[in-house]
């Protein structure tokens, strides 16, 4: 089994490497890819150093799998080529998310929408990844109508520079002001919140609110799924939260819907202790709590859920698809 991490680097890339090395064997052989500017470095799987090689034509040979977490722009230039040698594609990024012929798959929730010609595969944005995975044991059960997510999104989401700029923020400790314009973001981070996340476009939301919207419709394959989102960018390492209010076709049961939650492999409901951001930091399932009966109906559930954008959302996911792939 040959596997290549394309944008090994980075702060999903790691992730990928730790979790190859669990869900794999140990004569897996890796090759690994970054830019330029990591071209030369070292990386370690499984106790033995690897070379990074840069993201060219002339490095791409023939793999079983290929893992791209190096942006949009790499995996709309490269995906095809690793096709073209064998590979399946898995793709963190969201480049091919909407494309009609490119599942966007959620392991654990629609992996069987995944067949041994479908050489590239989509893994779908890190809060709606989350959310999902608890919305589908709902579902199941109860029949989900709408609903209103309201994210609390961690800096990691945005990447090594973006984490580099939270850490020098909170270093400035109460040097640290609203005029500081030097951040990774338009406003400063550290010890605050900036009520949007990602880029608005021109109806009035971000990007990242309309994740929410066509990503989880076409993961839950319910197309006319309403979804009234609001994301904010949070001082946080790692670790999305998001509120989530949604309403079903029946009536729901507080208990019951717990025990869907935790009979659903990957999700967890903490009942005493409330999950924050640093709880879900390295842990694989979501955690979920606050589950409570709506106040206005019977048929809305209100709840939070928190969970590592890293891992589920991002490199986790990917490494279960590769694991199912591979086995196909
Ligand atoms: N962070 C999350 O929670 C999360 C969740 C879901 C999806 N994603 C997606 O995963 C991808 C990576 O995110 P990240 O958080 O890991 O970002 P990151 O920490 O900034 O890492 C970016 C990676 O891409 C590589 N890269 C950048 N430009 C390149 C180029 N021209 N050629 C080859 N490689 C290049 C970087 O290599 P160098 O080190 O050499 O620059 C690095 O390995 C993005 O597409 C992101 O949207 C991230």
């Amino acid at each position: 089994m040959k596997i290549a991490i394309i944008g090994a680097t980075g702060l999903v890339g790691r992730k990928i490497i730790n979790l190859l090395e669990e869900y794999f064997s140990a004569d897996t052989s890796y090759t690994f890819f970054a830019s330029s500017k990591s071209k030369g470095s070292e990386l370690k799987i499984n106790g033995n150093k690897l070379i990074v090689q840069e993201l060219i034509d002339n490095n791409i040979s023939e793999f079983d799998i290929a893992l791209f977490s190096a942006g949009s722009e790499r995996s709309k230039e490269f995906a095809k080529k690793f096709i073209d040698q064998g590979a399946y594609v898995i793709d963190n990024s969201s480049a091919f998310r909407h494309e009609h012929h490119v599942p966007l798959v959620v392991y654990g929730i629609n992996e069987e929408t995944i067949s041994s010609s479908t050489k590239l595969i989509a893994n779908p944005n890190c809060t709606t990844m989350g959310l999902v995975m608890v919305l589908k044991p709902l579902h199941d059960k109860f029949n989900l109508k709408s609903i209103t997510p309201v994210a609390y999104q961690a800096v990691s989401g945005s990447g090594t520079q973006a984490v580099d700029s939270l850490n020098r923020e909170i270093e400035m400790g109460d040097n640290l002001n609203v005029n500081y314009t030097e951040g990774f973001y338009s406003r400063p981070i550290a010890k605050n919140v900036i009520p949007v996340a990602g880029n608005l476009l021109d109806n009035g939301y971000s990007d990242e609110e309309m994740k929410f919207v066509n990503e989880s419709r076409k993961i839950l394959s319910i197309d006319d799924l309403i979804v009234e989102p609001s994301n904010a960018r949070v001082g946080v390492k790692t670790g999305h939260g998001t509120f989530c209010s949604a309403v079903f076709e029946s009536e729901i049961n507080r208990e019951t819907a717990i025990d869907a939650i935790n009979n659903f492999d990957g999700v967890e409901y903490w009942d005493n202790l409330l999950p924050t951001p640093l709880d879900a930091e390295g842990r694989k399932n979501v955690l979920v709590s606050r589950m409570r009966e709506g106040i206005s109906s019977k048929k809305i559930l209100n709840f939070w859920v928190v969970s590592d954008n890293l891992l589920k959302g991002a490199a986790l996911n990917a490494v279960q698809i590769a694991k199912y792939v591979s086995q196909l």
